[in-house]
């Protein structure tokens, strides 16, 4: 059965879209069969996986008001190894739109359910935002994937998004568990961050993922060339970790 994560955080800027690009490339190059979600109206996670989101006949948009079939909609572009839902700033639109759907937490269930039987694993990229659209994603995950930046204002806004969790698990998606805590842009030398470190460590216990992703700037050119670090410097730091990583959550989630 193929699983669904979203990864959220409304907190801007944590490395939601740069992880969920690597470990889609990481996933895939160990042989799993991954659908990316793009669900921002940044489209930075269809941008970072090599797709032009202003020449896009049909998007994410199109599928959630039911216009499109995700099976129409997904692309991919070699020579990234996984299937992109893509999406760009129509999307915007889609959180007025849904709003005044019958069906507005759950048309992306909907959706994904003709073409989930082709994947082992669906990662969803959200938005910086605990909207209708997270809500969606939400929805339709298993688990949730929450990166997080070990700085002081790491875990503001958290327990917002754990309420959101556990509404949401309360209410449509009674299975919904969250898979991992992941540390981004990781720099153990610094005191600051082994205080925020074992602040995460008390909180979260098991949650809280072994695998830190450093800081690299290998990562940060990578989406200017449309193409996961994993395949534009597979030798890196940033690289080399995104598949520790997707290894580490292949053995959690029995992906
Ligand atoms: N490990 C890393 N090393 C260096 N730079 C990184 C790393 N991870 C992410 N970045 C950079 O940090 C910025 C924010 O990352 P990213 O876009 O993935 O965050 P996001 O949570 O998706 O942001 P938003 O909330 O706007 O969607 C980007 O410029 C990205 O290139
Ligand atoms: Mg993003």
């Amino acid at each position: 059965m193929s699983q669904i994560i979203a990864l959220t955080n409304q907190k801007g800027g944590v490395g939601k879209s740069t992880s969920a690009v690597n470990l889609a490339a990481s996933f895939a190059g160990l042989d799993r069969r991954v659908l990316l979600v793009d669900l921002d109206p940044q489209g930075h996670a269809s941008m970072g996986s090599g797709i032009d989101k202003h020449s896009l006949e049909k998007s994410v948009l199109d599928v959630l008001l039911g216009e499109a079939s995700a099976a129409d909609t997904i692309v991919r572009q070699p020579p990234v190894k996984y299937d992109v839902l893509p999406s760009n700033g129509d999307l915007t639109a889609a959180e007025v739109e849904l709003m005044h759907s019958d069906h507005r937490e759950s048309g992306l269930t909907t959706a994904l359910s003709g073409v989930l039987s082709q994947y082992d694993v669906v990662l969803i990229d959200c938005p910086p935002s605990l909207n209708m659209l997270t809500v969606n994603a939400l929805t339709a995950a298993h688990g949730v994937l929450i990166p997080l930046q070990c700085e002081f204002y790491a875990l503001e806004g958290l327990s917002a998004l754990l309420d959101t969790v556990e509404q949401i698990k309360q209410s449509i998606n009674p299975d919904l568990a969250v898979s991992g805590i992941l540390r981004t842009m990781y720099d153990k030398r610094t005191s600051l961050t082994r205080e925020v470190d074992k602040q995460l460590r008390d909180y979260f216990g098991d949650a809280l993922l072994k695998t830190t992703i450093p800081r690299n700037v290998k990562v940060a050119e990578a989406p200017s060339h449309g193409l996961p670090v994993t395949q534009y410097a597979r030798f890196s730091r940033g690289s080399q970790a995104y598949r520790v990583l997707a290894k580490e959550l292949i053995r959690r989630l029995a992906l």
